[in-house]
């Protein structure tokens, strides 16, 4: 099993959403609500720009440049956790959540970030990490010191005398263990992610109130939306019993949906979401449609969007992927949630490695129409789309050759795993070098001047060599860059909702290279056709009569003789059909 993509499967799968004038109106997709027309951009904090010259990106750095993500067009702004974090997984793990990480930046900076955003008329969503904490919040602190303390079932411990728990596996820790023995009080407590990420103990009433005057506490702020980081983990068969055999195929299942899980986003909804005009995202979708639908569906007052992670896992090998399997994938999720709930649609994110390299093609000659192309198909399918910051300009993986190179605890630690395992270290690097999350966390590229002037201290991670041709600065001047037709493209998405809410048909799902679909709402009709292939491709359409207009084209023409279209390697079109 490849540990690496696996777990990055596992770990994204859902989204979801709240406004709660509007929850109870959006029962069916076609029912229009503003975060489904909304484009979502996500930036890492600690890459994006560094005011103060540490190499480490802050809020000041992104107060600096809202301008530019207000040129972008996009509506909404998520951030990963910026709280105070020992940064054993990069914030992942907080140790105190009314707090803002010192590399970050204040509270007061924290203010004027939400301020400038809504000024901009773009809303904030905050990454709330609650499946666990940093074993340095003085919740685990307490918890920790005696068995008797009031904080020791805020996690979940295991007595020693009890015998050793049952295995689980741990997403980031260099033994494989999720379970680690403390001898201060001779037990094991459970950590789905490193050993400094200790699983809350959502059965404990408490914990959860804690949760939801935390988010209260940033409802109060001004805060618009919630990403619940892993939450399809919270809640655990606490019994732990032993686990099947083949349990690695479905982990979702035995690791979270718990039986309590639905209950608790109730409660949460109760609580807090439905006080304030906030949203709630939640990572995790489990593992079926009827899964994600019981998250998302309106008439369950839980949450609105859910994200699949089937799309990032197709690439999970050097082999790359079939196309066949993508459409396949894309196709059965669309009609899913045809009539109720709503998907989020993505390709990439801090969890993964770049857009261009991992579902394109990041060569010199083929990286921008590819990175178009996937921007393009990004943003005219059905469901809230996604950019990951940098994707924007087609930023491209940075391929590191050495373990000593990475910094994610992800890649360091599986990589001491696979060395105590004897497995093939060659074999092991090399996947790193194309699949790592370091490969999506490197420096925003913002111009050809030193470190690409994201920092003038040196990068906490090294910029990609290749940013005096990829970076903010060239792609504006230039109308045919990356960053020019993903804008051309957010624009047309924001002009007509037939991008929004039009169903969506696959056209030829055989056609070995080409991915074509028609979007439609009421007589408004698009045609997508996308080139995912780097050479020449030709299709016959009996659509292609019924072009009125090329809208999006990330080359000079389309080419056309009858109904035979013949695109150009990953040639992207949009056209309107009469
Ligand atoms: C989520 C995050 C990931 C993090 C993990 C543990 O999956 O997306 O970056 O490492 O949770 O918090």
């Amino acid at each position: 099993m490849n540990r690496l993509p696996f777990a990055f499967l596992l770990l994204l799968i859902a989204l979801a959403c709240t406004n709660t004038p509007a929850k109870k109106d959006a029962a069916a997709s076609s029912d229009q609500i503003w975060w489904k027309e909304a484009v979502i951009y996500q930036i890492y904090p600690r890459s994006f720009k560094d005011s103060d010259g540490d190499g480490v990106g802050d809020l000041k750095g992104i107060l600096q440049e809202l301008d530019y993500i207000k040129s972008l067009g996009v509506d909404m702004v998520w951030l990963n956790p910026i709280y105070a974090s020992p940064n054993d997984d990069n914030g992942y793990d907080i140790s105190d959540y009314r707090d803002i990480m010192k590399e970050f930046g204040t509270m007061a900076d924290f203010d004027a970030l939400i301020k400038g955003l809504h000024e901009r008329g773009i809303k904030f969503v905050m990454d709330v990490v609650v499946n666990h904490s940093s074993d340095e919040h003085e919740w685990f602190k307490q918890s920790r010191s005696s068995r008797d303390n009031p904080y020791r079932n805020y996690y979940h411990w295991w007595p020693a005398e009890k015998g050793k728990p049952n295995y689980r596996w741990s997403f980031f820790d260099e033994t494989g263990s999720a379970w680690m023995y403390d001898s201060l009080t001779n037990a094991y407590y459970l950590h789905y992610f490193s050993r400094k990420q200790p699983d809350l103990n959502w059965e404990n009433p408490k914990v959860r109130q804690e949760v939801y005057d935390i988010m209260k506490f940033w409802a109060e702020k001004g805060v618009d939306g919630f990403r619940l980081d892993a939450f399809q983990f919270a809640s655990k068969d606490t019994s732990f019993p032993p686990l099947p055999e083949g349990y690695q195929k479905n982990v979702i299942k035995y690791y979270g949906m718990g039986p309590h899980l639905h209950e608790y986003l109730q409660e949460m909804y109760r609580e807090v979401l439905s006080k304030y005009d906030v949203f709630a995202v939640s990572e995790g979708a489990g593992s079926t449609f009827e899964d994600a639908h019981a998250l998302v569906d309106a008439d369950r007052n839980e949450l609105q969007m859910a994200y699949h992670f089937e799309s990032v896992d197709l690439v999970n090998s050097l082999d790359g992927y079939q196309l066949s399997r993508f459409k396949e994938v894309f196709t059965r999720w669309d009609s899913a949630f045809a009539k109720n709930g709503w998907l989020s649609v993505f390709l990439s994110n801090h969890d993964n490695a770049r857009l261009v390299s991992r579902f394109g093609n990041d060569s010199p000659q083929f990286r921008a129409p590819s990175a178009k192309m996937l921007n393009t198909f990004i943003l005219s399918m059905r469901g809230t789309p996604y950019c990951y910051y940098g994707d924007e300009l087609g930023m491209t993986n940075i391929g590191f050759d050495s373990i000593s190179q990475y910094r994610d605890i992800a890649a360091i630690n599986g990589y001491k795993l696979a060395k105590k395992e004897g497995r093939d270290l060659d074999q092991y690097l090399a996947k790193l070098k194309f699949l790592s999350r370091d490969n999506g966390r490197t420096p925003m590229q913002w111009n050809d001047t030193q470190n690409a002037g994201f920092s003038t201290g040196k990068p906490w991670l090294p910029v990609n060599d290749n940013y005096q041709q990829i970076n903010v600065i060239a792609e504006e001047k230039n109308p045919n860059s990356v960053l020019s037709h993903f804008k051309k493209m957010v624009r047309l998405r924001k002009d007509n909702p037939v991008l929004v809410y039009g169903d969506y048909r696959i056209i030829q799902a055989e056609h070995p290279d080409i991915y074509a679909y028609t979007r439609t709402l009421g007589e408004q009709k698009m045609l997508v056709l996308l080139n995912f292939s780097d050479h020449n491709a030709d299709i016959e359409l009996p659509e292609a009569g019924a072009i009125a207009e090329t809208l999006i084209d990330n080359y000079d023409a389309l080419e056309r003789a009858g109904n035979k279209i013949t695109l150009k390697p990953y040639q992207a079109v949009v056209a309107g059909l009469k």
